[in-house]
């Protein structure tokens, strides 16, 4: 079977963090993450990690993994990564090596290296390298055949102008893996074992070895610092945007969306205006549009939705036809039935709204039931929370309220009912009647406006 060992022990002392290097994230989603994630797409395969600095941080992050934890104590180099893993594995398996910094590998590319495994070839990934600084160079003879890997600390002039790079990823099958482990030696510039040496022995024992070229540099990349940790989260959510293009989905400018998540599904002839962020799984209907500079999260919106500019939406079902926003926020466990309204400044938080009700401007709707046809006037609140409880406002169908009522919950309002704008209800209302709690108006004929003293 294939066994994949991660290698994921480095320090990453560039991050300058106090976080284990690939605990850090794209999209939302550590980077050892997105290696495993690609690593479950392959076909019976089990996974090994190999871990060291921030361990034990690393597994409390990582406990949905299905994974055999190997700890490596000291961090002697890739070969010694290796070597902690060998127990492992058997002579009869595929072994594929990874590293936990370089999230972007693609599975198609994986499956390309395993073809070159046989009983006496092993797969190596190489990249094409504008700046081949830094990484180990695949050294051939001149028919063109793979002689070794060198590192650049230990490379010759002449081997440091090999542009061909080594992206540390290979496939070997086992019985050479274990063969050939026992033999790397530290004898090098870093006194480190290299896993790279494994290529020199292989040959040196008649094995071929089959190099893939990588698709791109990013692809490969792995992430040592902060501005390269940026620069894959571009190349990431650019991918991304493509995919939703490819869908079908039209969007004003690829450059400006951020999806950290998924779409569970997505639905005919979506716009989506600049700067929105998808978090978490989320469901797009039919001719939904989505305003500049929204935030969606966990949410399952409907056919013929407009959400317009600035809107702030998490863990929330929007039904068909309704509108949105500008400015409007929908707090968690927020339902609205189709045709409703929501305006601008206005926040619901765990309630439900029955169909084509309005609540357009400057309100607060908490722990509601609203039902249907329900005209919510300007600066209405509900107020359902009393310091050290929250309570329930229930709202039958077609009532009409005025601006600025302060509804205290828990509280009925009747269906059919009105109330005058400015009232302070505390009480059940009854249905089709006029209810308002309001001070008299009152004027001071003679009153004079006060003037400075001098
Ligand atoms: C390695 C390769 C180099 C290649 C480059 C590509 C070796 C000797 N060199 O160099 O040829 O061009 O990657 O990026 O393999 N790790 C451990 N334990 C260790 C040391 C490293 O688990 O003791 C892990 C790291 O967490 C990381 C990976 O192995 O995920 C690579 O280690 P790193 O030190 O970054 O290798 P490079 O020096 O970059
Ligand atoms: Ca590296």
């Amino acid at each position: 079977m294939l066994k994949t060992i991660i290698l994921a022990a480095g320090k990453g002392t560039r991050m300058r963090s106090s976080k284990a290097k690939v605990l850090h994230k794209i999209a939302d989603k550590p980077l050892l993450h997105h290696v495993y994630d690609t690593c479950q797409q392959l076909e019976n395969n089990s996974v090994l990690i190999v871990y060291g600095y921030e361990g034990e941080q690393i597994k409390r992050e990582s406990q949905q993994l299905a994974t055999e934890w190997i700890e490596q104590k000291e961090q002697l180099g890739t070969g010694h990564a290796v070597q902690q893993a060998e127990k492992y594995i058997d002579k009869h398996d595929t072994v594929l090596i990874l590293y936990a910094d370089v999230p972007l590998l693609k599975k198609s590319t994986i499956v390309k290296l395993l073809k070159n495994v046989t009983e006496n070839s092993m797969g190596l990934l190489t990249v094409e390298l504008d700046n081949p600084k830094g990484y180990g160079r695949i050294v051939r003879t001149n028919n063109g055949a793979v002689l070794k890997i060198i590192e650049e600390k230990d490379a010759t002039e002449a081997e440091k102008l090999i542009t061909e790079g080594n992206t540390g990823i290979m496939a070997c099958p086992g019985n050479l893996l274990k063969q050939c482990l026992a033999k790397l030696k530290n004898n090098n510039a870093q006194r480190e074992y290299y896993l790279t040496d494994l290529v020199e022995i292989a040959v040196k024992q008649g094995l071929q070895v089959k190099t893939n070229l990588a698709e791109s540099q990013d692809e490969v990349l792995g992430v040592n610092d902060c501005i390269q940790l940026a620069h894959l989260e571009r190349v990431y959510q650019l991918a991304q945007a493509k995919l939703l293009m490819r869908q079908g989905v039209n969007l004003r400018d690829p450059t400006r969306i951020d999806v950290r998540g998924q779409f569970s599904q997505l639905g005919q002839d979506i716009k989506i205006d600049i700067n929105v962020l998808f978090e978490g799984v989320n469901t797009l209907g039919n001719h939904v549009s989505i305003g500049a500079n929204s935030c969606i999260k966990n949410a399952t919106i409907g056919n013929n939705v407009e959400i317009l500019a600035n809107c702030m939406i998490e863990d929330a079902i929007i039904a068909d036809n309704c509108r949105i926003g500008p400015y409007a926020r929908l707090r968690p466990q927020t339902e609205l039935a189709s045709h409703v309204q929501i305006g601008n400044f206005v926040e619901i938080k765990k309630s439900t709204i029955a169909s084509a009700s309005k609540i357009n401007h400057l309100s607060y709707i908490g722990d509601a039931v609203v039902g249907s046809q329900v005209n919510i006037g300007a600066g209405t609140i509900t107020c359902n929370y009393d310091g050290v409880n929250k309570s329930t406002t229930v709202i039958k169908d077609e009532v009409f309220i005025g601006s600025d009522t302060q509804l205290i919950a828990p509280v009925t309002v009747g269906k059919g009912a009105t109330i005058g704008a400015g009232s302070t209800i505390t009480k059940d209302v009854p249905e089709d009647q006029l209810t308002l709690s309001r001070s008299k108006q009152l004027s001071v004929a003679n009153w004079k406006k006060p003037s400075k003293q001098p």
